[in-house]
């Protein structure tokens, strides 16, 4: 077997400010919704990739493990899709490995499919602009559009494949944010996002929920860009219960609230009323993510440590952009 070079990226997470919840166009991914999200330092997806003449067909091993046939299968439209572009017919050997549990309730699906775009395009000897690498990130995973940016992220929705992608809102060093995410739970989630976008459009609530997104999108952006934190947590959260209402009027309904995350997102709000500078939103999946300025991240991770029900913390900060770490042409 001949191997044509082998490139290895990093990418990392991203957590949803304004949420993507259903997708207008499921099989390009195409969001029924714009966007918004802050890269997470500090965890990552480290994934190699290389072409190989010889193999029968796409080999991926993620954590060591043979990839399970569905996640193999979006890998292969993201390599499909690199093939086309670099008149490359060979299979590739993929291999992936995060640095954080994949049941800590950090979407890792994001850096992955970041990782791959930026790892598969490198060992074809593409030279794509980050547009392009998000494009390619958003056909295995959506939110992998967002994570080939750095800092505060937008994923504009588009209306094709060559519209939808995503740009940067502003920097890591803008603001030094702190998302403090509350582990409750280690178990794997039941209904995956995928499932879970698909069954959007059954809530009569959906249809308001986007029609609306534009404004919340708005609100955000300007919170961010003015680093004002009582507009950016009254937004996030409000965003966070409406994509929570969605989910629990589709059919099948959807429901990631457990009596811990209920008590911890009032929690949040008394802390708040009573002057601590912090916010709650909570993707699919039963742990809270807690976002607050660096100045009062000790604070609230002592008090989320303490809070009954509360298994671990993962705390991270804005994050930067992806990185080609190793690209050569010796196999
Ligand atoms: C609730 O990007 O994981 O985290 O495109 O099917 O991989 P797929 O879905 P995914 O959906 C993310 C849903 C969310 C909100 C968000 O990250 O915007």
């Amino acid at each position: 077997m001949t191997a044509a070079g082998r490139a290895t990226a990093v990418a990392h997470p991203n957590i949803a400010l304004i949420k993507y919840w259903g997708n207008a166009d499921a099989d390009l991914r195409l969001p029924s919704n714009g966007s918004i999200s802050m890269t997470l330092s500090g965890l990552e997806t480290r994934t190699s990739v290389a072409f190989v003449q010889g193999l029968p067909s796409d080999r991926v091993t993620i954590g060591g493990q043979p990839a399970q046939p569905q996640a193999a299968a979006r890998v292969s439209r993201v390599l499909d899709r690199v093939r086309s572009l670099a008149g490359i017919p060979r299979p590739a050997d993929v291999d992936s490995v995060n640095s954080f549990p994949t049941a800590a309730g950090i979407a890792s699906s994001a850096s992955a499919f970041a990782a791959l775009a930026c790892a598969a395009a490198a060992a074809a000897g593409l030279d794509l602009e980050a547009p392009d690498l998000s494009r390619l990130a958003r056909l295995g995973s959506g939110s992998a559009c967002r994570s080939l940016f750095g800092g505060y992220v937008e994923w504009l929705p588009g209306s094709d494949d060559a519209s939808s992608f995503s740009v940067q809102i502003a920097p890591p060093e803008h603001w030094d944010l702190v998302d403090v995410v509350a582990v409750v739970s280690r178990a794997p989630k039941e209904v995956g996002s995928s499932e879970g976008h698909r069954r959007a459009d059954t809530s009569p609530l959906q249809a308001g929920r986007v029609r609306e997104a534009p404004l919340r999108l708005a609100a955000c952006r300007r919170a961010i860009l003015e680093k004002d934190f009582s507009a950016l947590a009254e937004i996030v959260e409000q965003d966070s219960d409406l994509m929570h209402e969605v989910m629990r009027t589709s059919m099948p309904p959807l429901d990631y609230a457990s009596p811990v995350t209920q008590a911890l997102r009032s929690a949040v709000r008394s802390w708040r009323a009573t002057g601590l500078t912090v916010a709650y939103t909570q993707d699919a999946g039963l742990n809270l993510h807690l976002l607050c300025p660096a100045s009062a991240s000790k604070e609230v991770a002592e008090r989320v440590r303490s809070f009954p029900g509360v298994l671990e913390l993962l705390v991270a900060g804005p994050g930067g952009p992806p990185r080609v770490t190793k690209a050569d042409d010796s196999g």
